[in-house]
């Protein structure tokens, strides 16, 4: 099953991008983009998400959910569930989402998501570490990647395939059954809940243990002093 039609570049600044401009244009549900490589791929909190040709994959899909804009944030829940089970049930690895959209195996980040919105259109944007051997410095701890993991090369038209069959099952649900229903697929995946976290947002800096995900995808954490803080899961617009 393809959630399609799929264009492939060789070269973008950034899928988003191109995606953004397809959606503006008209373009339909599960259209999406992927390039071996991306020059200018944006990750959250303004970091880069970059990568030499072939390494990984970079897929953007646009959906046009028809909620409200300050519910767009829940495809990223959706996202993580598709690729964390893409990556379970195409390499056997036991993938687990860390709150809000990071999936990672064994404690390190292999996958990352970026929801965007343009003009009613949702991008959801996927990088999903394949083939990639060499972690940059700053990440060669938290990181990893498929072949990092099992020793071996993969294939990006696989993967696409994968996480793309993966999207559109979870998304239907999420069209069905609503978010609560995306919600206990995300939980049985997540490892945040029971840990000590540290989380920094507009809020300032919460220290604690992260007690539950509540309805609408936030974090609950019971702070040092006993305090309960709800972080929001939030989109960048
Ligand atoms: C993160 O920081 O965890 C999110 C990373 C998202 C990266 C993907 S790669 C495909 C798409 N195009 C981009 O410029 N970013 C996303």
């Amino acid at each position: 099953m393809t959630f399609g039609p799929v264009l492939r570049f060789d070269t973008l600044p950034s899928t988003s991008d191109t995606a953004k401009e397809l959606a503006r244009d008209g373009a339909g549900e599960g259209t999406t983009v992927v390039a071996a490589e991306q020059t200018m791929g944006r990750g959250t909190r303004g970091r880069v998400w970059l990568g030499a040709p072939g390494d990984n994959l970079y897929a953007s899909v646009i959906l046009r959910p028809q909620v409200g804009a300050e519910r767009v944030g829940e495809l990223a829940f959706v996202a993580a569930i598709a690729v964390a089970r893409a990556v379970r049930s195409s390499y056997g690895l036991d993938a687990r989402i860390k709150w809000p959209n990071d999936v990672r195996v064994g404690g390190r980040k292999i996958a990352g998501i970026l929801v965007e919105v343009s003009r009613g259109a949702a991008v959801v944007g996927i990088g999903l570490n394949l083939n990639l051997m060499e972690l940059p410095e700053e990440i060669a701890e938290s990181a990893t990647s498929v072949r990092i993991e099992l020793g071996r090369l993969t294939d990006i038209d696989e993967a696409v395939a994968s996480v793309s069959g993966e999207l559109e099952s979870a998304y239907k649900i999420y069209k069905s059954d609503g978010f609560a229903a995306t919600l206990d697929a995300w939980r049985a995946l997540e490892e945040t809940t029971g840990t000590d976290v540290t989380v920094r947002w507009s809020g300032g800096v919460a220290v604690g243990r992260a007690v539950e995900i509540d309805e609408t995808g936030g974090l609950v954490i019971e702070t040092l002093k006993g305090e309960m803080v709800t972080i929001p899961a939030g989109i960048i617009l």
